[in-house]
């Protein structure tokens, strides 16, 4: 029942097309993600709390539900995500007895964890976001404080990529974090990248959230990021992308619908947007939306609950919006 043409198709040439899904979108939204996607990642459920409740129990249902998706409509995979800060178990920082894990039985687990997923997708799975978000996001600090860096010191990081890569020696593994293009943290990222190409760690790519609005970043700092990780000789990919009709900063609840001047300034933004990425289609191998049409975002809850947003290239009856006209002409 589709007549405009598919993403995935405009695209074929540059990158893959995914989507962010979960097991009521894949539902939902199916007949969108199989015309326009060629790639999916799971929102919460492959993130360390969904799959690992309790040192003895695993969960892979809704896992396997998102995987056996992507199976039935041939669309690639990505893994998302083996280590963060949020969404992990607070069993797994605590010893048997309730007092703080050693690092000995905190990097045990880590391996186990990941040797047990990776493991467990290798047929499905093509590239891991191995590590989520590390990095500090202001001031000269390179990582952020955590559980990890307290109890395991900073080479967590590397011995994440080292795990995923015994379980998986074919899967690309990649750092993934957000404000990539914000030029401190830019060069954060760079350093940490570096440091671990310098100890031979395995690493491929740079994973670039892209959770981006109507005004920032500019496409000046975008690009300067590219150039910048593009520079440590690794595949990019855009991992979440979406363009909120908000600065991050304005927390206004006081609109209910895009009207046509926004829908039309957002147009213009992914049209710039996408006319950029294609210019390093050779550095960039996928651009996944965090999620595929206005039905359901995860900002309707972020930064502000309960307020609507409009980020994607199809509206809430998955129809073409206008951006998705003005980039279906690049082609
Ligand atoms: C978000 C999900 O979309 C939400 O459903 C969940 O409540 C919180 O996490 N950076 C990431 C993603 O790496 O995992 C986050 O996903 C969005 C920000």
């Amino acid at each position: 029942s589709y007549t405009e043409p598919a993403l995935k198709s405009v695209f074929a040439e540059d990158f893959k097309i995914g989507a962010a899904v979960n097991p009521l979108t894949i539902q939902s939204q199916e007949e969108l993600l199989a015309y326009h996607f060629n790639s999916i990642t799971a929102e919460n459920e492959m993130k360390f709390a969904s799959l690992h409740p309790v040192e003895i129990v695993y969960s892979f249902g809704d896992a396997d539900r998102l995987v056996a998706f992507a199976r039935k409509h041939n669309m690639a995979m990505r893994g998302h995500t083996l280590l963060w800060h949020n969404q992990t178990s607070d069993w797994l920082f605590e010893d048997r007895n309730g007092g703080p894990a050693s690092k000995e039985l905190l990097l045990d687990r880590l391996k186990s964890h990941i040797h047990t997923v990776v493991g467990r997708y290798k047929e499905d799975i093509y590239a891991w976001d191995v590590v989520n978000e590390a990095i500090a996001d202001e001031g000269d600090q390179l990582l952020r404080p955590s559980k990890w860096i307290e109890i395991a010191g900073t080479d967590f990081i590397a011995k994440a990529f080292e795990y995923a890569h015994e379980a998986d020696p074919k899967a690309l593994l990649f750092y993934n974090d957000y404000n990539e293009s914000d030029p401190n943290k830019r060069d954060k990222i760079y350093t940490l990248v570096k440091s671990l190409l310098e100890q031979g760690v395995p690493i491929h790519g740079v994973g670039l959230q892209a959770h981006w609005n109507l005004y920032d970043p500019t496409l000046d700092d975008i690009r300067a990021a590219i150039e910048k990780y593009a520079a440590l000789g690794l595949q990019l990919q855009l991992t979440e992308l979406d363009v909120s009709m908000f600065r991050f900063e304005d927390k206004r609840t006081d609109l209910t619908a895009p009207g046509a001047d926004l829908l039309q300034w957002q147009a213009e933004r992914y049209e710039a947007l996408f006319r950029l990425l294609k210019e390093y289609r050779n550095v960039i191998s996928s651009v996944t939306f965090w999620g595929a049409a206005d039905d359901y975002t995860w900002l309707d809850d972020f930064p502000v609950r309960g307020r609507k947003n409009w980020p994607f290239l199809f509206d809430e009856q998955h129809r073409p919006k206008p951006a998705f006209d003005r980039i279906a002409n690049l082609g």
